[in-house]
């Protein structure tokens, strides 16, 4: 089978489109045949700077029919349409991007019919970081208002659908281009982040946010504190750095800072399983509750492109790979 892999960490031309041995799937894992597979920043970002285990089959997130079943495994059978996510994580040599990947079931659902491939590879880690974001960490409410930076970017876009579907109010930013399209996934303002008055806008639409979700910290973190109302939460998906210039402001709005990564639901053992979040996942698409867009879809030959327009370039929702 052919499998895209990496043996040292590097630029995009480490890749390489591999003849591999099909891997065999252990007692509590399934085989998955890849029908789409969807890129995402931690896989640019784990080919730039080292995965834990080398070599490594790059990506995250697959959808696809089971091919075996390991031998523990009663819930998933030859056939099924199934789509996961979590492979980037260091418990894995495997990932997506390859004809076969082996999936514990953990990380694990069944496609509804009515969700393509497509939809369930681009929609599983976005999904799934959202779903951690503001149901686990937030406790987002309906009436409740989310304010989301980028919300044309893969996690942004799915995270203004969802709060609209849990119906809270999204207050996203985006570039100009993208209002009229983020304005549909449900958001009721969008603001232009590159605004002087960024802040103000985003307080006055928001009127004190119950939710921010940030994935650039080290630019808004100050913007996050002063548009979050007394009691909100602010999570924080990415960043190295972060400096909170007044908090004294946080303080006296007694905010909760979560600082989260959904790969821990892929690895730590305390966290809940991956696989009953794509199942609910599954069900809003499914019910035409949650959109996911595709922007544009790459051979597996080409999965170089798609790493490097994860990280270059500007687009709405996600990319997504086919064998
Ligand atoms: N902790 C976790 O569990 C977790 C999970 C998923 C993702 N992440 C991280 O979250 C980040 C976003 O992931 P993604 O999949 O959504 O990436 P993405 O699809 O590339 O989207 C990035 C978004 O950020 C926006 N953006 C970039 N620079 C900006 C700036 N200076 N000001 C305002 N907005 C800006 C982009 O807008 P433009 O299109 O205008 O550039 C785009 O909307 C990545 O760093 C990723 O690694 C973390």
């Amino acid at each position: 089978m052919r499998a895209v892999r990496y043996h040292d960490c590097g630029e995009v031309n480490v890749l390489r489109v591999e003849d591999c041995e099909r891997p065999e799937p252990a007692h509590d894992e399934v085989l998955v045949e890849m029908r789409a597979a969807s890129i995402n920043p931690i896989d640019a970002i784990l080919r730039e700077q080292g995965a834990p285990r080398l070599p490594k089959t790059t990506g995250s997130d697959i959808a696809g029919v089971v091919a075996a079943a390991g031998a523990d495994v009663d819930n998933h059978e030859e056939g099924d349409r199934v789509f996961a996510t979590g492979l980037h994580v260091g418990r894995f040599g495997g990932g997506s991007f390859a004809d076969f990947a082996v999936v514990p079931t953990d990380l694990l659902a069944p496609l509804p019919d009515g969700v393509d491939f497509e939809e369930g590879a681009a929609v599983a880690l976005v999904g799934v970081t959202v779903w951690r974001a503001m149901v686990h960490h937030a406790h987002l409410e309906p009436g409740a208002t989310a304010f989301i930076h980028g919300g044309n970017g893969g996690v942004g876009h799915v995270a203004v659908g969802f709060a609209a579907a849990l119906g809270a109010t999204p207050v996203a930013t985006a570039r100009p281009e993208y209002h009229d399209a983020v304005r549909g996934l449900g958001a009721a303002a969008v603001i232009d982040y590159t605004r002087d008055d960024l802040t103000e806008a985003a307080v006055e639409a928001t009127g004190g946010a119950d939710l921010v979700l940030d994935a650039l910290p080290g630019t808004y973190f100050d913007t996050d504190v002063a548009v979050a109302g007394f009691g909100g939460d602010v999570s924080v998906l990415a960043g190295d750095e972060a400096t909170l210039s007044d908090v004294p402001a946080a303080r006296s709005k007694e905010l909760d800072i979560h600082m989260m990564s959904m790969s821990n639901l892929a690895t730590h053992p305390d966290a809940p399983d991956i696989g009953p979040i794509l199942d609910r996942l599954g069900r809003l698409v499914a019910e035409d509750r949650l959109e996911v867009v595709i922007d544009r879809t790459y051979p597996l030959e080409d999965a170089a492109q798609a790493h490097r327009a994860i990280m270059e370039e500007s687009f709405l929702g996600k990319i997504v790979l086919t064998p």
